[in-house]
């Protein structure tokens, strides 16, 4: 089968401009993406830099982006790429920083996220220093998450990376969930655990797109771990960040009065004792109270009792 490889090329060494090279290499219908670059580089052109390690899918070192999706190399045919147009575009994985060629900057695209997210149990004292059973209901979904490849496919496809590269990503905060949800971290542990996964650029910045949730070859739903954890954080009773402030202050509404009072939202959300902050919501106020938008009083609405009752239970259920 003769395929089409235009494959980006960039040397730091010349200059570091980014172009395209187009080979043309004959492939056995079985072959996968990878088995072309590497037929490349030992037949037409040694200077191809690209990475892959197991080639069977599991060490998510081959990420690549074919044909403007990043996929891995190693378990993507190229008759799968190749149905439209015998021409398979390699570029780089999104978001990070080139080095040579499809080869990025892993340091910095995940391994000083990952090293940020402190990726060491620190058990409570009450486990230490013995062997401890764990329940197998409380380690199922953390044991899954120990499977993430750290390949940052999640992290290619977040909305956020793109105009926050210091954002730590989906990745960095399933390897965050994993000591979250562990329940031998406890107490002053997971206290000091939640401060190391919602520092600055961390926890509330993601901005809940859910596209990290379809790029996970292990389908670990990346950026729903991200909501469990701050699930957790609103359990834990932290109010300091707006996201929460905003979460609390909307539950707490609906519970009290059946509805949400949005004029509380708005203040509750910036804090009530965060003078600069109230001082901003003021232009906004005078906007709708000019234009006649300004929320009227709020009131309980009938039903309300019920709406409280189905809450709390949506609460107890998770
Ligand atoms: S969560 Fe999934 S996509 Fe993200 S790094 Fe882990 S295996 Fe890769
Ligand atoms: S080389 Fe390991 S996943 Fe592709």
């Amino acid at each position: 089968m003769e395929v089409t490889y235009k494959v980006h090329r960039k040397d730091p060494e010349n200059g570091g401009e980014s172009s395209y090279s187009t080979y043309q290499v004959d492939l056995p219908e079985d072959a996968t993406v990878l088995d072309g670059l590497q037929k490349i580089r030992d037949e037409q052109d040694d200077s191809l830099a690209f990475r892959a390690s197991c080639c069977q899918g599991y060490c998510g070192e081959c990420a690549v982006r074919i044909n403007y999706k990043a996929q891995f190399t190693c378990t993507t045919k190229i008759a799968a790429v190749t149905k439209k147009s015998p021409e398979i575009l390699c570029d780089p994985v999104r978001n990070i920083p080139v080095i040579k060629d499809l080869v990025f900057d892993m340091d910095r695209f995940t391994w000083d996220k990952m090293a940020a997210m402190k990726p060491w149990m620190e058990p409570d004292d009450e486990f230490a220093p013995t062997e401890n059973l764990v329940p197998e209901s409380e380690m199922a979904e953390v044991r899954k998450t120990m499977s993430c490849y750290q390949c940052g496919l999640c992290d290619e496809g977040c909305a956020v990376l793109p105009v926050d590269f210091d954002f730590l990503g989906p990745g960095a905060m399933v390897k965050g969930y994993r000591f979250v949800m562990d329940p031998r971290e406890t107490g002053a542990k997971m206290e000091a655990r939640m401060k190391v996964v919602e520092q600055p650029k961390g926890l509330w910045d993601c901005v809940h797109c859910y596209e990290a949730n379809g790029k996970c070859p292990r389908g670990l739903a990346p950026s729903s771990k991200i909501m469990e954890i701050r699930d957790v954080a609103f359990k834990e009773g932290i109010t300091h960040e707006k996201v929460a402030r905003h979460h609390a202050s909307f539950i707490n509404s609906v519970k009290q009065t059946g509805w949400l009072d949005e004029r509380k939202l708005a203040m509750e959300t910036e804090g009530l004792t965060n003078v600069t902050g109230l001082m901003k919501l003021l232009p906004t106020a005078v906007r709708a109270l000019r234009r006649g938008k300004m929320p009227g009083r709020h009131e309980k609405r009938p039903g309300a009792d019920q709406i409280k009752r189905i809450l709390e239970k949506a609460e107890d259920s998770k």
